[in-house]
């Protein structure tokens, strides 16, 4: 007898009529009408039972704190990280544990079980680095948190001494700190540093870090709307060189959206060569670039069609929820998967599904998760999604019916079904045709 199987489920790679049977955690048969028994039995009906969201970008240190110690008045990422200055200092362990396990409490209430966070270094104190860790601790029975160490006012540019003027340790030196004490990925921000020559030397720093210690690389790359911001070229080349192919991601690449199209028929070779994946942060990139802009006002997402057809992999961020540079959002990858459809006007089929890969599967490779996916051997990680099809799912931000991490139900909603009062028309809908 088996722990759990899942009847009559629709998978997003588009197979119909599938039984799933689950024991110890495990996924131990994909198939057609399986003849086994489990102790617990769920027929689905034909919907869509997924492996789980997997976010590639994120800020759990600042999630939720929006309205502290203001609002963001103006809405551009310069003030944004003016005000994540004027947090930083009044911050406890205590307040970033709690705002964060929240959080991660509303990721798994919407299938959301992995989230790559970035966690800002440049404190002499390291506060959120250790808040951080403990909550990766406290949330690993339900949800896999990877932890970048990131220097947010630059690993050149940021003096501890400014806020501590006892420290007597560089920024390089507080990042190292991070990593030693068990944070996972290696972070940066080239474009913030004083000149463009800064941020190379920035890129090379921190590839290198990553290379001695064979971790991966994540950083907020070219965020910005000048197309002479070319950090990304600057990674691929220093990826290539130390043969960190396949384990370095360049977030945001937003300076690519204004960039040269000759330039970019260069460049785009150049991150595939050098094995460089890339992270589009949909709902932040439409709402803080383009602000220098009159009329016409772009877009500032980055290329995703080019790259995806570039065989490049693309996955999309949330970035922020409720924090210094985005007072909306709710953990729903859906949500995010829809603005990135839109935003890049991927409306072809293909480019739907191309959407959702973007919140599962290819985040799920950029952090290098184990076991992900629906096949025999993977984790029982698993999400009933209140929709047929992954483009369905997109278009109704489906409700996640039933949420599993290793075989065990974690959450459940209520499905998005409304009643009618209407004479002559049905009692219900639904909204699928
Ligand atoms: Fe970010």
């Amino acid at each position: 007898m088996h722990a759990l199987i899942i009847r009559n489920a629709a998978l997003p790679d588009g197979r119909t009529g599938q039984d799933i049977l689950v024991d110890q955690g495990h996924i131990v048969a994909v198939g057609p009408a399986l003849a086994a028994q489990a102790a617990d039995s769920v027929d689905v009906g034909g919907l869509l039972v997924s492996p789980p969201f997997v976010d590639a970008h994120f800020h759990l240190d600042a999630a939720l704190s929006y309205g502290l110690p203001r609002v963001n008045a103006s809405g551009t990422l310069l003030e944004g990280i003016a005000l994540w200055g004027e947090l930083k200092p009044t911050l406890t362990r205590e307040a970033i544990v709690e705002r964060a396990l929240r959080y991660c409490d509303w990721a798994v209430a919407r299938g959301l079980l992995a989230v790559r966070t970035h966690v800002d270094t440049c404190d002499p104190r390291l506060l959120a680095c250790e808040a951080l860790l403990e909550v990766k601790r406290r949330v690993a029975p339900y949800l896999d948190l990877q932890l970048v160490a990131f220097p947010q006012d630059g690993i050149l540019r940021y003096d501890p001494r400014r806020d501590d003027p006892s420290c007597t340790v560089s920024a390089l030196a507080l990042l190292q700190r991070s990593l030693d004490m068990g944070v996972d990925v290696v972070g940066g921000i080239p474009h913030f540093e004083r000149t463009m020559a800064d941020g190379a030397e920035s890129v090379r720093l921190l590839c290198e870090e990553a290379a001695r210690r064979g971790l991966r690389v994540d950083m907020h790359c070219d965020e910005t709307d000048d197309p002479m911001s070319r950090h990304i070229e600057t990674l691929a080349a220093q990826t290539h060189r130390l043969g960190l192919g396949g384990r370095v991601n360049g977030s945001h690449l937003t300076s690519m959206h204004s960039m040269d199209n000759y330039y970019v028929s260069k460049l785009i070779p150049l991150m595939r060569e050098a094995g460089v994946s890339a992270v589009a942060n949909p709902l932040i990139n439409i709402t803080i670039q383009g602000r220098h802009d009159t009329y016409p006002k772009r877009r500032g997402m980055t290329r995703v069609p080019e790259l995806l057809a570039a065989g490049i992999d693309v996955a999309f961020g949330h970035d922020c929820v409720m924090d210094p540079w985005y007072s909306l959002g709710s953990a729903d990858m859906l949500e995010v998967a829809a603005m990135g459809l839109h935003v890049a006007q991927m409306t072809g089929q293909q480019a739907m599904r191309d959407c959702y890969r973007a919140v599962t599967e290819t985040p799920a490779k950029i952090l290098g998760l184990d076991g992900y996916g629906i096949a025999p051997g993977c984790h029982a990680d698993l999400v009933l999604l209140g929709a047929r099809d992954p483009v369905e799912a997109i278009r109704l931000r489906a409700p996640r019916l039933k949420v599993w991490r290793r075989g065990r139900l974690v959450a459940q909603s209520a499905s998005a079904e409304a009643q009618l009062v209407l004479p002559g028309r049905p009692d219900r809908v639904d909204f699928m045709l």
